[in-house]
């Protein structure tokens, strides 16, 4: 990386809308920034440095004039930056932390290879149809980003504790983090999708955690025992340390964006509950 200055950061600037007295040089020095830490190609800095003298012209316009996009790390930036922009209209515990995060994201020197996943190729699609509504840049920002990421099933716990529904039927791709394409320090921002009417079972970890659902309704419930809450989409879940939280999904994929804010290399746990099998048979 050549240049000190975080990724998160320049994307912000790099994405003020035009219109903005100026914004035009604001965002050619932020696409400068990137086209340094090699995020984006010099075709594409060279639309930014036109429009720099244009506070009301649209970058993007001219970029797809030429056919140009953002490129495959630019699919990841842009997502980043969607992901911000859904932040910063949330309310509740846990967002300043989660956008302090992403505000501070570097390129990592070893990002890893895109990989895809059965679940995302089966589920992903019902996933962002049902936010196409309500989230479109969003929506279209993930649908772009998908397969430059890497996707994984989360197979930390003991396969009979957590589950056959778990296990089979969710997938995660790090976005900002140890293992991702970008990371901040002990810090883990990403997004994590399961299949429906699945039950991720009771479970804690010493991490804070924010989930923000993308889909929903969805039900939770925050200690075995306790009853199911059914939320909607975007109604942000904030954990503290060693909170329980369990997850019965609903009739859409669950899509949402999950952060740990720190001790994002802390195991979690499964916590016993005796009435999994009625939940995971319960169509919600
Ligand atoms: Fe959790």
């Amino acid at each position: 990386m050549t240049t000190e200055r975080p990724v998160g950061e320049a994307l912000r600037d790099l994405t003020v809308p035009p219109g903005v007295p100026g914004s035009g040089r604001l965002r050619y020095v932020a696409a400068m920034d990137l086209w340094l830490a090699g995020e984006i190609p010099a075709e594409t800095l060279e639309v930014y440095r036109i429009c720099a003298a244009l506070d009301g012209e649209d970058p993007t316009t001219l970029l797809a004039a030429r056919g140009l996009g953002l490129g495959h790390r630019g699919a990841l930036l842009r997502l980043l930056a969607e992901l911000d922009r859904c932040l910063s209209v949330c309310p509740g515990p846990g967002v300043a932390e989660v956008r302090a995060g992403l505000a501070a994201a570097r390129p990592s020197p070893a990002p890893p290879a895109p990989r895809l996943h059965p679940a995302v190729t089966t589920h992903l699609p019902a996933a962002l149809a049902a936010m196409q509504a309500t989230l479109p840049e969003l929506t279209s920002a993930i649908g772009s980003a998908s397969g430059a990421l890497a996707w994984d099933a989360y197979d930390r716990y003991p396969p009979d504790r957590i589950g056959e529904g778990f296990r089979t039927g969710n997938a995660f791709a790090v976005l900002v983090g140890d293992d991702g394409p970008y990371s901040a320090g002990d810090f883990d921002l990403g997004l994590f999708l399961i299949a429906p009417q699945r039950v991720y079972r009771d479970h804690r970890h010493a991490a804070p955690e924010l989930y923000l659902p993308f889909t929903g309704p969805h039900g939770w419930r925050f200690g075995p025992g306790t009853p199911l809450l059914v939320k909607p989409a975007l109604e942000p879940v904030w954990n503290e340390p060693y909170a329980p939280h369990l997850t019965k999904v609903g009739p859409v994929p669950f899509l949402c964006l999950y952060a740990w804010t720190r001790d994002a290399q802390s195991a979690a746990e499964v916590i016993p509950a005796d009435d999994w099998p009625e939940l995971e048979a319960r169509i919600l």
